[in-house]
């Protein structure tokens, strides 16, 4: 492999492991393939669009030397935007929702970067207040009363950026294609800003029309609601959009990509996150949890026998050691 010159080079290119001691445990007879996200240098699929966006906005010259790199995100995407801004040398900035997992922090700043909580900035508090929470609106408002102010700014906006769905079609798809041999037969996969469900499945169906793509939503208990604006337990980065509003669903998301979705509830996607770790040796995040239920939930209908279901694993369980996902 040689010596490589920047964690640039180290993105992407993650393993598929068959998950032999989770089929057996749970009697599965098809095959469950894990993609291993937690393999990239910064520990997450996230990694991917960091080095897309950025390096997509210094060919279109939107970011030069010198040019503060801003963003808002639930965690992944600006640990991976941190590292890499650190590794060209950008200054780097995030605005993170209040509850994401401390370690999130920690790593943000231990690259150089400045994160910001949601609550922290007036113009993002203000807008939550008035709209009961709504994170696009809240971005908008970033955007055009913060950022758009600003000179030597380059907000990446991973929701609205086509180089996030891109770096999928042009990577993660073909990866799994190839180390599969074309033998896949369902893709499943969580939604958050879309990006790795719709570029990925968008490959795969040009490969084989007849893939099935699935996606995974929060179910009714794990989402915030009127009632409870603050579900006790929620799962990471991944967002409801089937029945949502036009305007809260990220255009990211191909909404026509999509076969089927399965909704999780957030405990099945920790017991099940706690429980690949003792059949397999994997630590991973809740969105894997919850993305593995849902392939072993089509894995036990009798039409799915011998087939090979291959799931995406968006990042590593240690990024969850202070939460509850393992106590
Ligand atoms: C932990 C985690 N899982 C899954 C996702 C969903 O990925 P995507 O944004 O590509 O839909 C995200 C993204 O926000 C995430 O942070």
């Amino acid at each position: 492999m040689g010596i490589y010159n920047s964690i640039t080079e180290l993105v992407g290119k993650t393993p598929l492991l068959q998950l032999n001691g989770f089929q057996k445990k749970n009697n599965i007879e098809a095959n469950i393939i894990g993609k291993l996200e937690y393999f990239n240098p910064n520990q997450s699929v996230k990694d991917r669009i960091a080095l897309a966006m950025i390096e997509d906005a210094e060919s279109k010259g939107l970011l030069k030397p010198g040019d503060t790199v801003v963003e808002t995100t639930s965690g992944n995407t600006g640990i991976g935007l941190a590292a890499i801004a650190a590794a060209k040398g950008y200054p780097f900035r995030v605005y993170i929702q209040d509850q994401v997992s401390e370690e999130r922090f920690k790593v943000i700043r231990a690259f150089g970067g400045t994160p910001i909580k949601l609550t922290e900035e007036p113009a993002i508090a203000k807008t939550l207040k008035e709209t009961n929470g709504d994170f696009v609106a809240a971005i908008k408002s970033l955007k055009e009363e913060v950022v758009d102010k600003e000179e030597n700014v380059f907000f990446v906006d991973q929701c609205s950026n086509p180089a996030n769905p891109a770096v999928h079609k042009r990577t993660t798809g073909p990866e799994i294609w190839e180390d599969t041999e074309g033998k896949i037969d369902i893709l499943v996969a969580c939604a958050g800003t879309g990006g790795t469900i719709s570029g990925t499945g968008a490959y795969l169906k040009e490969k084989n029309p007849n893939i099935k793509i699935v996606g995974v939503q929060p179910g009714p208990n794990s989402l915030p609601s009127e009632e409870v604006p603050q579900p006790e337990n929620e799962i990471t980065g991944v967002h409801p959009f089937v029945g949502v509003a036009d305007n809260l669903i990220p255009s990211t998301l191909d909404r026509n990509i999509y076969d089927d979705y399965i909704a999780v509830e957030a405990l099945d996607a920790y017991e099940t996150a706690r429980q690949v770790a003792k059949t397999d040796g994997i630590l991973v995040g809740e969105s894997s949890g919850a993305a593995l239920f849902a392939a072993k939930t089509l894995a036990e209908k009798e039409e799915n026998k011998g087939k090979n279901i291959v799931v995406i694993f968006p990042d590593t369980g240690l990024r969850y050691l202070s939460t509850g996902l393992f106590d």
